[in-house]
């Protein structure tokens, strides 16, 4: 096919092997199937209850058997041909004789969670009904084994609720009263938890009566399938928690904040977020459930023969895994430094390297290798306490612990030791806060923070230095080299030029709307399509794609092969059905449980953010469709997310907050990236020259083109001058007009970002 046919006619031509379909594919389903599976955490699993074979008669209760939760709502939502749900999947493996599920119980969960549809409630939101004393003695002479299933939904625009009872974060007191009951009447308790980001794990965990929790997430299409493949031991757990899971949710600092105004949030614990907060502030520790990391297997592992040492500033480590029990797994080898405490203060615990094993027989060893360059051990110094504004490794000793989780280590011999602290990087200071009154130090005191003014002075773009060509040229000249793009840009009037900043309307299957559009020069109109679980079309229009686990569970699998195959799945879904720009992934920090989102974000963490981001960009630019990183950045409650200030310090910025983005930019280059809603210290996110221009610009070197996120708040002319390339899904275009006779924005800014736009569009096919 010719360059752009597709985007262009929107033919509907498969791209499978022997004209067949590759959307919604038997392949990609097993690709979601296996991801799931992948991801899920088991989180207890006492005397070995799990897995169950030899046809093992078990009760399932609580309506998240028939009520399964795909994926959470909003762009992050994908329309499916089915859903596997957990019920269904068990009875899959029922009629192949692995175990035996109890029948009596499941038109009870059926008849009323399609009631409660009926009456308007969303799947995930029902709220349990009251289990007849009937049906549990039914189930109780049947079997003395129960699996008790909990679900969770949230979705986009709204945060989730955080007080006892409420069944959000907690359960519910309905949901309370079914567990006590099935715990009064049965022997084996088993718990499958499907859900996007934390609930509450003390329940279980403080209670001995509960065997086995598996953790299994909001897991997509298969989701039931995949819960049932592990339940049965036909696939053994390696998924690890990308959180902490912390006793109670005013156990994680964020919480007392969190709901404090709809107007702003103020991030006081910097950058003790999640395990760093956890592992380092005096106390914390006994605070935690199941730490960051952490996750069973059906097998056991030993870690052995760690080997650290530096070779030319890079800090090399490798370990040799041992299978050492009766049964086929994974493990996850993970490497965490510890930093001087020094003049900045250090967490005790950051993650800087992980592998995940191949499936290991019984007995087998495998080396495995990870090495990280020292300088991503250095801080951020936003107050000039030892060279401001610059990253340093203090001088000291940085001690190094492997193992398979934040608190399952063992320290390597080597320590890396300095004598003089040593600036890795000198920058200058950037979208530091003017209203953040006091922040979190290492040994859990606040220190006052300054008041900081934006000095920033933007730098003119330098004009395109190229005369129009003689005569009209077409976009695809430029990409046959036969014209140079900054050639092409001058032969546009003002009015095209401003008519390519803004998005364009839908065609084919799209419903987020395109980008180009101007037929004259041959300029294609690329559709966009959300989002992070798969590709989203809506139901009107006729297509059903394959809805892949949400990304929480994604990074639990720590297997960034795995995500650049999901990448790569999702791209061709995009590309059969005409579209271009997948918007995806999503990479917004895990610092609350309650943001609405979180099923969308990977982690609590930035590196592991980082590295499954940047695997899944590599899979999804390996098919020619654009990735879009969202929503950069801080964007990390939902509730009027799209006035709402980020209030944080630069070094949390830096370290936490913009780093997984830092890394998939210098990782692999997103040919888009979507600046968010909210505000950062006052200025809007999409209308941020700091955040835009200075820091994924020119200190990362971020090559690619900056969207809005759809209809936000914010002026499209400021947009521009601070290097926000496009405002979506549609402009204002006489507002630009009259800006530019103005004198407020000159023909130069907007070519910038023409410039930008164009060249995305000549990388897609
Ligand atoms: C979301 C984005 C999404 C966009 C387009 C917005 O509401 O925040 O993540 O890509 O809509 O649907």
């Amino acid at each position: 096919m010719n360059k752009w046919s597709r985007l262009r006619y929107s033919p509907c031509l498969p791209i499978g092997k022997d004209g067949r379909r590759i959307t919604g594919s038997d392949e990609h389903i097993r690709l979601s199937r296996e991801a799931a599976a992948e991801g899920m955490v088991l989180l207890k699993n006492e005397k070995r209850l799990l897995p169950l074979r030899d046809g093992k008669r078990i009760a399932v209760f609580g309506k998240a058997q028939y009520d399964y939760v795909k994926g959470g709502g909003g762009s992050g939502d994908v329309t499916v041909d089915h859903v596997t749900n957990i019920y269904e999947g068990l009875k899959i493996k029922e009629s192949e004789g692995k175990i035996c599920v109890y029948d009596g119980l499941i038109d009870f969960y059926k008849n009323e969670s399609e009631r409660q549809y009926s009456c308007g409630t969303h799947n995930g939101m029902t709220s349990e009904p009251e289990l007849p004393q009937e049906l549990l003695d039914k189930a109780a002479a049947y079997t003395d084994t129960a699996l008790i299933t909990i679900c969770r939904f949230s979705g986009e625009g709204w945060d989730r609720k955080g007080k006892p009872q409420d069944g959000d974060f907690y359960l519910s007191a309905q949901e309370e009263k079914m567990i006590d009951s099935v715990l009064d009447r049965f022997k084996n308790i088993i718990v499958v938890i499907n859900a996007g980001a934390q609930t509450d794990s003390e329940w279980y965990h403080s209670n001995d009566r509960i065997s086995s929790v598996l953790y299994a997430w909001q897991s997509g299409m298969e989701g039931g399938l995949a819960i049932a493949d592990i339940i049965c031991g036909d696939v053994t757990p390696s998924g690890k928690l990308a959180d902490t899971f912390a006793k109670r949710f005013f156990d994680y600092p964020s919480s007392d904040s969190f709901e404090e105004s709809e107007d702003y949030v103020k991030y006081y614990e910097d950058i003790y977020v999640g395990y760093r907060y956890f592992e380092t502030i005096p106390g914390a520790d006994k605070k935690v459930n199941y730490p960051f990391g952490f996750g069973l297997s059906y097998t056991d592992f030993e870690i052995s023969d760690i080997n650290a040492y530096l070779n030319e500033n890079t800090i090399n480590v490798s370990a040799s895994v041992t299978n050492t029990g009766k049964t086929y797994g994974k493990e996850v080898v993970q490497v965490y430094y510890s930093a001087p405490q020094g003049k900045l203060g250090k967490p005790s615990r950051e993650l800087a390297a992980f592998k995940k094993t191949d499936l290991l027989a019984p007995g087998e060893t495998r080396k495995v290798y990870m090495a990280f360059p020292v300088y991503d051990m250095a801080s951020y110094d936003d107050t000039g306490k030892i060279k401001m504004s610059s990253y340093i490794l203090e001088k000291g000793s940085y001690r190094f612990y492997v193992g398979n989780s934040v608190r399952n280590t063992v320290k390597a011999d080597f320590e890396y030791i300095i004598d003089n602290d040593i600036i890795t990087e000198q920058l200058t200071q950037q979208a530091a806060p003017c209203k953040l009154e006091k922040r979190m130090l290492s040994d859990g005191s606040f220190e006052n923070m300054p008041s900081y003014k934006n000095n920033t002075k933007r730098s003119e773009p330098e004009p395109l230095a190229a005369e129009a060509p003689n005569s009209p040229a077409m976009l695809i000249d430029v990409c046959e080299g036969k014209v140079s793009l900054d050639s092409f840009i001058k032969q546009l009037t003002d009015d095209e030029l401003i008519g390519l900043v803004y998005g364009q309307p839908n065609t084919g299957v799209a419903d987020t709307y395109g980008m180009g559009n101007l037929g004259k020069y041959g300029i294609p109109n690329v559709m966009t399509a959300d989002g992070p679980a798969g590709i989203r079309i809506l139901p009107d229009r006729g297509v059903t794609t394959t809805a892949f686990p949400c990304a929480t569970a994604l990074a639990c699998t720590w297997d960034p092969e795995l995500i650049y195959r999901v990448g790569k799945a999702g791209a061709k879904e995009a590309k059969e059905n005409n579209i271009g720009i997948w918007l995806t992934p999503a990479m917004n920090i895990h610092r609350n449980p309650l943001c609405g989102r979180n099923f969308e974000y990977f982690s609590e963490d930035p590196l592991l953010t980082g590295k499954m981001a940047a695997a899944k960009v590599r899979g999804i630019q390996s098919q020619h469709i654009a990735a879009s990183a969202k929503h950069l950045c801080a964007n990390n409650k939902e509730v009027n997310r799209m006035d709402s200030d980020s209030i944080v310090s630069e070094r949390a910025l830096r370290e936490i907050y913009l780093k997984g983005f830092e890394i998939c930019v210098k990782e692999s280059q997103p040919w888009t990236v979507m600046s968010s809603y909210n505000l950062i210290n006052g200025a809007r996110a999409s209308e941020n020259y700091d955040i835009i221009t200075n820091i994924l610009r020119n200190e990362w070197g971020f090559k690619g083109m900056v969207t809005t996120d759809w209809n936000n708040h914010a002026d499209e002319c400021k947009e521009l001058l601070a290097g926000n390339d496009i405002k979506m899904p549609f402009g204002f275009h006489e507002q630009i007009k009259e800006a530019l006779a103005e004198g407020k924005i000159t023909r130069s800014d907007i070519e910038v970002c023409v410039k930008c736009i164009l060249e995305m569009i000549m990388k897609l096919d």
